[in-house]
């Protein structure tokens, strides 16, 4: 009997009350059957929020992974060394188009290409997803997109496959073959000689360097600026029919072209990066010189000597 209950009591006003502890039997054995009969919902509940958890876990544990597979890459034991005759096929491409914008070690230039030797993505691609890559690059991508096939339709199937042989050898050093040292091919073409020839209208002098200058060109400044510098949209601006290469003599066009234009200049109007010496730092004055003889000899542009330049 409860204290309230004797209070009464003493009272003595008998008050018949049913037994309680019935009510309380009652509402227990509701509630176990209740929770009984619930159980396998809960237990599908919890389930169902153990396989979503565990499900977020194994993607947080793969995007982490694949944010190291570089790492893991250099870490783990070495793929075969590569080919030595691939490799050297594949600097020469890499050297002639890739490292305008990825620089020549592949580790990228700031504004322009990404670094290719320690990326992630780089390390996760197959072989045949990276060749793919290429083929298709990112042409949407800000500030700079990667262009198809490099901004190079001209490049194979084979010298893609060169390529990607040989990053494969800047990406873990310990399977590049050693190769021998490089050496520019600075000897222009019986094409470009012949070329350069007749632009010169016969100057023998002149024609050496306008085809030294196309040769270079082609090496150095083609990545951006296209064959015969008919420009690649995304990339460096058409260098034929330019005003702007009309505007200025050779001395002023040298010191630009070893200054280049930046992204934040206010003459510049793509948004992208024109390096210094066209990325090429080996570029001497003289090459430059060259080079800006060739340019003279583009379709709409002023050619050298016409007292307008
Ligand atoms: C005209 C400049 C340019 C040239 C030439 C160029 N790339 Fe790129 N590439 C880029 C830019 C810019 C990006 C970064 C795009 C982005 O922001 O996602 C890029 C990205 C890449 C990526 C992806 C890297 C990553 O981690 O996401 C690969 C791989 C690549 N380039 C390979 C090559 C190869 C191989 C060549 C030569 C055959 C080449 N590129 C030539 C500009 C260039
Ligand atoms: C990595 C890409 C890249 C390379 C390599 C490159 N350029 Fe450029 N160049 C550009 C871009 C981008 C512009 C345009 C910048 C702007 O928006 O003003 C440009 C602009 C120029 C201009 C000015 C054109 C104008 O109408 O304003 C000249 C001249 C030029 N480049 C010459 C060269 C020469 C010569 C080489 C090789 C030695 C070279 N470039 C290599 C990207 C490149």
């Amino acid at each position: 009997m409860s204290t309230h209950e004797q209070g009464k009591a003493n009272s003595g006003q008998e008050v018949w009350r049913q037994p309680r502890t019935d009510g309380y039997r009652e509402a227990g054995l509701a509630s176990l059957w209740a929770c009984l009969l619930a159980f396998p919902f809960f237990a599908v509940g919890g389930g169902l929020i153990y396989v979503d958890w565990a499900d977020r876990q194994a993607a947080i544990r793969a995007e982490a992974e694949a944010a190291q597979a570089w790492e893991h890459l250099v870490a783990a034991s070495p793929e075969p060394v590569v080919g030595l005759e691939t490799a050297v096929r594949g600097r020469e491409v890499f050297v002639t188009v890739c490292a305008a914008c990825h620089g020549q070690d592949g580790k990228g230039i700031e504004g322009l290409g990404k670094n290719l030797v320690e990326s992630d993505f780089v390390a996760r691609q197959t072989d045949a997803q990276f060749h793919a890559y290429v083929i298709v690059g990112r042409p949407d991508a800000k500030p700079m997109p990667m262009p198809p096939r490099a901004g190079r339709p001209d490049l194979t199937d084979a010298q893609i496959d060169d390529v990607v042989t040989y990053v494969r050898g800047l990406q873990d050093p310990r399977r590049m073959p050693e190769l021998p040292a490089y050496v520019v091919d600075t000897t222009p073409t019986a094409d470009q000689q012949a070329a350069a020839l007749e632009a010169a209208g016969g100057d023998a002098e002149l024609a050496a360097w306008i085809a030294s200058g196309n040769k270079l060109f082609h090496t150095t400044c083609v990545a951006c600026h296209g064959q015969g510098g008919i420009g690649i949209a995304g990339n460096g601006k058409p260098l034929i029919e330019n005003a702007f290469i009309n505007s200025l003599d050779d001395e002023g066009l040298l010191a630009f072209i070893q200054k280049g234009r930046l992204p934040t200049d206010p003459a510049n109007t793509t948004g992208i990066l024109m390096p210094p010496k066209g990325g090429n730092p080996a570029l001497s004055e003289d090459d430059i010189l060259d080079i800006i003889s060739y340019l003279r000899t583009l379709k709409g542009n002023h050619p050298v000597g016409d007292g307008s330049n």
